[in-house]
Parts: C-alpha cells; sequence; structure tokens
C-alpha cells in the first residue's frame, strides 16, 4: 500500500493568504494541515508516499523534505497545471506501479483513524479473492469515504442503494442525489489507471476523480462506501479553518515550557519553548506558540498564537496567527486569520484614521 497526497492547486478560496504560501501549510494548531495527514499515513503503516505539487513546490519541499522526520520515503510529483485530482493520479502513474494506495487530499482533515480505513479495504479485498461458497468473487477496485453534509452542492455527492451499494457519484451537483458528501481520502487498486485515462475533463476543465470512481461503477467494479465516523474537514476557506483549528485544540493537554509571569492561565493551555506570557490571561484550549511574546493582554478560547509573534494590550480569541505577527493596541480580535509577518497596531497619530496597507483579496471587518 502506497499513499498519495495532493498538495498542489492554487487555493483560490484562502486569498490572500495562498498568493504567498501552499493552502496544504496554513497551521491550524500550530501545525501545517499536511503534516496531520502525513502522520495518519505514517500510523496507518505506510511507507512510500507520492506529493503531487504544483506552483507552491518549493515550499512544501522545504516543510517535509525527504519524508524522513515523519517516517515516511517522499516522492514528488510534479503538476505543472492543476487539471484535476484524476489528472493527479495520471502523473503519478510510474510512482504508483501497480499498488493499491491512499489518495488523501492535503487539505482535508479527519478524526477517524486512517488505518481502520485501510484495513477494511484490504479486508474485504481478501475476502472477495477466497470467496464463501454463494458470495460474489468481485475484488472491491476502490473505497470512498462519505460524510452528511448541509451542503452537498460544495462537494463530489453519492448516492447509495438499499444495501448501502455506490449506484452514482456526481461532483458538485445542483440538485444533489444526498446529502452524503465524499470525503477526500480514497482508496484504490491499480483498475483506477484505466478509470482516470477514459474520462474527459468536467465543466470546471479538471479531470475529476469522482467522474473517475464513477467509471468504475459503470464498468461493473465493486466500489465501498464507508461513512465516516467522528468529523472531517476540507480546510480550503476561513470559515472551515477555524472550526478545524476548534476541534484540534479541544484535543490538546496542558503544557507549559515557556515562561510565565503575574499571569493566569486557565484550563488547557500550551505555552511553548521560549514563549513568554506576562500580566495576561490566557484560557484555554489556547497555543502560544515558541518564541511569542504576550503581554498585557487577554488570549481567549480556540486561540493558536503562531511562532514568534508579539501581542500586547490587545484581545485575541477564536483565531490562528500563523507566526511571526505583531498585534499591539489592537482593541478586540476574533474569528480571524492573519498570514505571517502581519501588524496590527494602534497609533495616536493625526488625523484618527484607519490606515491599511493590504494586499489583494484581503478582507477587512471594522468593529
Ligand atoms: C474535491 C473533490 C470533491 C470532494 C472534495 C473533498 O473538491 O472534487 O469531490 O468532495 O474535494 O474535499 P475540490 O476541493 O476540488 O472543490
Amino acid at each position: 500500500m502506497k499513499a498519495l497526497v495532493l498538495s498542489g492547486g492554487a487555493g483560490t478560496r484562502l486569498r490572500p493568504i495562498t498568493h504567498t504560501r501552499a493552502k496544504q501549510l496554513v497551521p491550524v494548531a500550530n501545525k501545517p494541515i499536511l503534516f496531520y495527514g502525513l502522520e495518519a499515513i505514517a500510523s496507518a503503516g505506510i511507507r512510500e508516499v507520492g506529493i503531487v505539487v504544483g506552483e507552491t513546490a518549493a515550499e512544501v519541499e522545504a516543510a517535509v523534505g525527504d519524508g524522513s522526520a515523519f517516517g515516511l520515503e517522499v516522492t514528488y510529483v510534479q503538476q505543472d497545471v492543476p487539471l484535476g485530482l484524476a489528472h493527479a493520479v495520471l502523473i503519478a502513474r510510474d510512482f504508483l506501479g501497480g499498488d493499491e494506495f491512499v489518495m488523501y487530499l492535503g487539505d482535508n482533515l479527519l478524526q477517524q483513524d486512517l488505518s481502520e480505513l485501510v484495513r477494511r479495504f484490504e479486508a474485504e479485498r481478501a475476502k472477495a479473492v477466497s470467496p464463501r461458497l454463494g458470495e460474489d468473487p468481485v475484488v472491491p477496485a476502490a473505497q470512498i469515504l462519505l460524510a452528511h453534509v448541509d451542503d452537498p452542492q460544495r462537494f463530489g455527492v453519492a448516492e447509495l442503494d438499499a444495501a448501502g451499494r455506490v449506484v452514482r457519484l456526481v461532483e458538485k451537483p445542483e440538485v444533489p442525489p444526498s446529502d452524503l458528501a465524499l470525503a477526500g481520502i480514497y482508496l484504490f487498486d491499480h483498475r483506477i489507471h484505466e478509470a482516470v485515462s477514459s474520462i474527459k475533463p468536467s465543466a470546471r476543465g479538471e479531470l475529476e476523480i469522482t467522474d473517475a470512481i464513477q467509471w468504475l461503477v459503470d464498468a461493473g467494479q465493486v466500489v465501498l462506501a464507508e461513512i465516516l465516523q467522528g468529523w472531517w474537514i476540507d480546510t480550503g476557506k476561513l470559515t472551515p479553518l477555524l472550526e478545524a483549528n476548534r476541534l484540534l485544540l479541544e484535543g490538546i493537554e496542558r503544557r507549559i515550557e515557556g515562561q510565565v509571569e503575574d499571569s493566569e492561565l486557565e484550563g488547557r493551555v500550551i505555552v511553548e519553548e521560549g514563549a513568554r506570557v506576562v500580566r495576561s490571561h490566557v484560557r484555554g484550549p489556547a497555543i502560544i506558540g515558541a518564541g511569542s511574546e504576550v503581554a498585557d493582554s487577554f488570549i481567549g478560547p480556540f486561540s493558536a498564537i503562531g511562532r514568534g509573534c508579539v501581542i500586547r494590550h490587545s484581545e485575541v480569541e477564536h483565531s490562528v496567527l500563523c507566526g511571526t505577527s505583531r498585534v499591539i493596541d489592537a482593541g478586540r480580535i476574533e474569528d480571524s486569520l492573519l498570514g505571517y509577518d502581519v501588524e496590527v497596531t494602534r497609533s495616536a497619530r493625526r488625523p484618527r484614521a484607519t490606515r491599511l496597507m493590504v494586499g489583494d483579496h484581503c478582507q477587512v471587518d471594522l468593529s
């Protein structure tokens, strides 16, 4: 079993952060989203991982390296134009060979243990290879993971029959046949290769993995469907990203490695090494990243303050600060995502005004 992790794409729904960064490297609970997926793959016992990279290849390669830090052997596959998820499988053919693989979208986060899903696929395939009397000996070609969602129009959607078998899959349907979205974690065997080279581009000009799986169904192959347990988040936009940060912070344990003076730390708070909290109040779950300084401030629940930030005379709650930002006399900041090296300050300069230098696609919501 190998893994194919997709870490390309333009990340248009997370601009401006993604003008300069790969969306898969935005940190949630102070760790890049992509790392959670790589860790899940490693703990499922998979070693060989292909990472499909696009424009942000250099940044992804700098962060992940040869994969040894995760116990993985990583091969990079360059996708020059983002032509779709099925296209990623097509260009990874040499790396994948004839092996079974997990395809994992690098901006997806999954609470459920990946090894359970891998084991189920392997067990169902083994069962079919040596069928009991009267059983259909068809070896499943794929396994998909489905989640009930409120907005199926945003996803690939599956229709199941009464026995729970996949009968139809449609990508971003205007009129969804069900509320079952395809989560970005799939299992395939070699038969997906014929599927991805047989389908045509969709209306958005991409080779859709959803269409490739439909091709397998139409060819009479068995596609297993698993209904997801626990949460799953496609972090590609601000609201789900903050939600992922919240869910991951729910799971942290208190750990104080930095310096804390005249401050109150309530509940599950992490103060990383070299961080300083002075005359402040931190209400967990929250993380203060290595080397950051929090002075005369309040840090509220579900805040992840990255490395090297300075927060003075301000309040921050339910927000992600990626790192090396300065928030000074800023009042109260909530539900926000700050990239790297951002400055939010208040000055006494006249005339009193809001002075901005913000890049393209920024959002400023004044109180
Ligand atoms: C992709 C898939 C879609 C799936 C989703 C999961 O959508 O095309 O079927 O439900 O990932 O995150 P995209 O992120 O390309 O819009």
